[in-house]
C-alpha cells in the first residue's frame, strides 16, 4: 500500500506522519497515535462516538467543526488543525467547561459515547463563543450523537450549563497563525518532495483538479467522504488513488447572483443549507433533518448530487426549485437540468474525465409557494423513505407553474411530470389537488424495502400533496406529519 506524508496541527504542534492512502482518520488516531479516547461505535457515521473537531481558515477566520473521524480519510486533515477528546483538558489537568458540565450534570454512565458528546459540545461551545445555548441549539449540535444508557436530558442540561464554568477558549489568532506557518512550510517541503509519487491528491485549484481527473480517470473522487467512507469501513474497498475535491477554492464558494445561487460542488451541506435557508427560510427544518451535524459538516452538496442515491435528500428539493448542474473537464463545461444528470440507479451522464463543479439554484420569487417533506422513521440522522418537494407559482388563483421533485419512488431522484401536467393551468383548489394526488400516487412504481412498503410510499406521496395544499391555505399540517411518520414506522 502506498504511503505519503501528512501534516496537521494539534495542541499547537505540527504532527508529521507518513500515512497509507486508504487509512481512515479514526484508525490513524487510535492505532497509529494510540489516542484511544476517540471511540469506534458504528464505523458508519451514525453514532458520533468517533467525533473530533477540525479547524481551518475560512474567509480569514478560524472555523471549528465537529466531524465523524470513522468515515473521514486521514489524508483529508492534512493542513488542518485537529482536536480530540485528549486535547480538552488543560496542561494543569483542569477539566474543560464541557467536561466539567458533563460531570456535574451526570451526563455519562458507561462513558462509551461520552468522548463523542464532549467533542460535539466543544464544537458548540466554540461556535457560541462560550455563551449560553438554547435547548434547540444543544439538540442540533448533538444530533449526530447516540447514547444508549444515560438518557439525553442530563446531557442536554450539561450543554446548557457549559457557560457557567471558568471560560476556556481556543486562541483563534494563534491557531490561525500556526496554520498559515504550517502551510508556508508545507509549500517548501512539497517543492522538494516527489509529488509524482502521490496517490492521495488534494488539488487547491479547479484547473489542477480537472488535470488530475483527466490524467487519472479511474481514481476515486471524494469530497466529504460521508458516502465513500462507508465503502471503506463497511465494504472494505480500497482505492489505488484518491482525488479529494475539498481543497479546491473555486468549488468551496457560494456565489450570489441576481436570479440564482451558484454553489460549488465542495461546499459543505452545512454551508449549502445555510445559503438555501437564507433565501427560503421555510427550508430550515428540512435542513436540520438531513443526517446529523457532523455529517453535514463534512458532507458536501456536490457529493449528495453526484452520488445520485434515489433516497438522497437534496435532489428532490433541487429538482423542484429548477436547479441546474455544471459539469467540467479539461475539454470545457456543460450545463444541464439536475434531473437530466441521472441515467439509472446511481448512474449518471458524467464522463470519466468530468467532475460536477457547480449547482445553480434559482432564487425565491414572490409568486412561489414551496415546501419540502421528508418521511423517515427517525426525525433526524435518518434516510428518507419518501421525499416530496413542491414549488408552485400561482397567478390569480391559478397554477401558472408547478414543479415537483420526488425521492424514494424510483431508481433515481425524479421529476413528477404527469402530476405537474395535472396541476398546470388549473385553479388552485381542493378539487384540483384531489385529482393531482391520484395522479401522483399512480405516477411511480416504488419498491418495498426495510424503510417502507411500495403501497405506503405511494399513499404517503399523495398525502404530502394534500398537506402542501393545507399549508398553502395557512394550515400548519403538523398533526398530519405525526400521522405520516407513525405510519412509516408501522
Ligand atoms: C450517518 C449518515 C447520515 C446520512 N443522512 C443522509 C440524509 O439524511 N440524506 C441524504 O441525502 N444523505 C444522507 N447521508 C449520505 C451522505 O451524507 C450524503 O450523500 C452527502 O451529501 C455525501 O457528500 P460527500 O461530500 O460526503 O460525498 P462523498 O462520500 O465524498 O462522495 C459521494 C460520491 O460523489 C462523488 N463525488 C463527490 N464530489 C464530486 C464531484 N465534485 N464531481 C463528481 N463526483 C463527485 C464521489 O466520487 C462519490 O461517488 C448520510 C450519511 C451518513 C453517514
Ligand atoms: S463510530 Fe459511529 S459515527 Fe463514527
Ligand atoms: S453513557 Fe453509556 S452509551 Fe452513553
Amino acid at each position: 500500500m502506498k504511503t505519503q506524508p501528512i501534516r496537521f496541527l494539534r495542541r499547537g504542534q505540527v504532527v508529521s506522519l507518513t500515512v497509507e492512502t486508504n487509512r481512515t482518520l479514526l484508525d490513524l488516531l487510535r492505532e497509529d497515535l494510540h489516542c484511544t479516547g476517540t471511540k469506534e461505535g458504528c464505523g458508519e457515521g451514525d453514532c458520533g462516538a468517533c467525533t473530533v473537531v477540525v479547524g481551518e481558515e475560512k474567509n480569514g477566520q478560524l472555523e471549528l467543526n465537529a466531524i465523524n473521524s470513522c468515515i473521514r480519510m486521514a489524508h483529508s486533515v492534512d493542513g488542518l488543525a485537529l482536536w480530540t477528546v485528549e486535547d480538552l483538558k488543560s496542561e494543569d489537568g483542569a477539566l474543560h467547561p464541557v467536561q466539567e458540565s458533563l460531570v456535574q450534570c451526570h451526563g455519562s454512565q458507561c462513558g462509551f459515547c461520552t468522548p463523542g458528546f464532549a467533542m460535539s459540545l466543544f464544537g458548540l461551545y466554540e461556535k457560541q463563543g462560550g455563551n449560553p445555548v438554547s435547548r434547540a441549539e444543544a439538540q442540533g449540535a448533538l444530533s449526530g450523537n447516540l447514547c444508549r444508557c444515560t438518557g439525553y436530558r442530563p446531557i442536554l442540561d450539561a450543554a446548557q450549563s457549559m457557560h457557567q464554568h471558568l471560560p476556556v477558549r481556543v486562541d483563534r489568532a494563534a491557531v490561525l497563525q500556526d496554520l498559515r506557518d504550517m502551510a508556508a512550510q508545507g509549500k517548501t517541503a512539497k517543492a522538494r518532495a516527489a509529488a509524482a509519487e502521490d496517490t492521495y491528491h488534494r488539488p487547491a485549484r479547479l484547473a489542477d483538479l480537472l488535470q488530475l481527473r483527466a490524467r487519472y480517470p479511474q481514481a476515486q473522487l471524494v469530497a466529504g467522504c460521508t458516502d465513500v467512507g462507508l465503502w471503506v469501513t463497511k465494504m472494505h474497498r480500497t482505492f489505488d488513488r484518491i482525488i479529494d475535491t475539498t481543497r479546491v477554492k473555486e468549488l468551496r464558494r457560494v456565489e450570489q447572483y441576481k436570479h440564482h445561487i451558484a454553489m460549488g460542488a465542495a461546499v459543505t451541506l452545512t454551508d449549502a443549507f445555510a445559503a438555501l435557508v437564507a433565501d427560503r427560510p421555510q427550508l430550515a427544518s428540512f435542513a436540520h433533518r438531513f443526517a446529523g451535524l457532523p455529517v453535514r459538516n463534512s458532507g458536501t452538496l456536490g457529493g449528495n448530487v453526484a452520488n445520485g442515491s434515489p433516497i438522497g435528500d437534496s435532489m428532490p428539493l433541487l429538482i423542484a426549485l429548477g436547479a441546474n448542474v455544471v459539469l467540467m473537464s479539461v475539454r470545457g463545461h456543460r450545463e444541464l437540468r439536475l434531473e437530466d444528470l441521472y441515467t439509472g440507479y446511481r448512474q449518471n451522464v458524467m464522463a470519466a474525465d468530468e467532475v460536477l463543479a457547480w449547482i445553480k439554484v434559482p432564487k425565491a420569487v414572490p409568486t412561489e409557494f414551496s415546501r419540502v417533506y421528508k418521511i423517515s422513521k427517525r426525525f433526524e440522522d435518518d434516510i428518507s423513505a419518501v421525499c416530496l418537494a413542491v414549488n408552485l407559482h400561482l397567478k390569480d388563483g391559478v397554477v401558472a407553474q408547478a414543479s415537483l421533485g420526488v425521492g424514494g419512488v424510483a431508481a433515481t431522484p425524479v421529476r413528477a411530470r404527469k402530476t405537474q401536467a395535472a396541476l398546470q393551468g388549473k385553479p388552485w383548489n381542493q378539487s384540483t389537488v384531489k385529482e393531482a394526488m391520484q395522479v401522483l400516487r399512480a405516477e411511480f412504481s416504488p419498491i418495498s424495502d426495510m424503510r417502507a412498503s411500495a403501497a405506503y410510499r405511494s399513499e404517503v406521496l399523495g398525502n404530502l400533496l394534500q398537506r402542501f395544499w393545507l399549508e398553502s391555505q395557512g394550515g400548519s399540517g403538523s398533526s398530519l406529519e405525526s400521522l405520516v411518520v407513525e405510519g412509516a414506522a408501522a
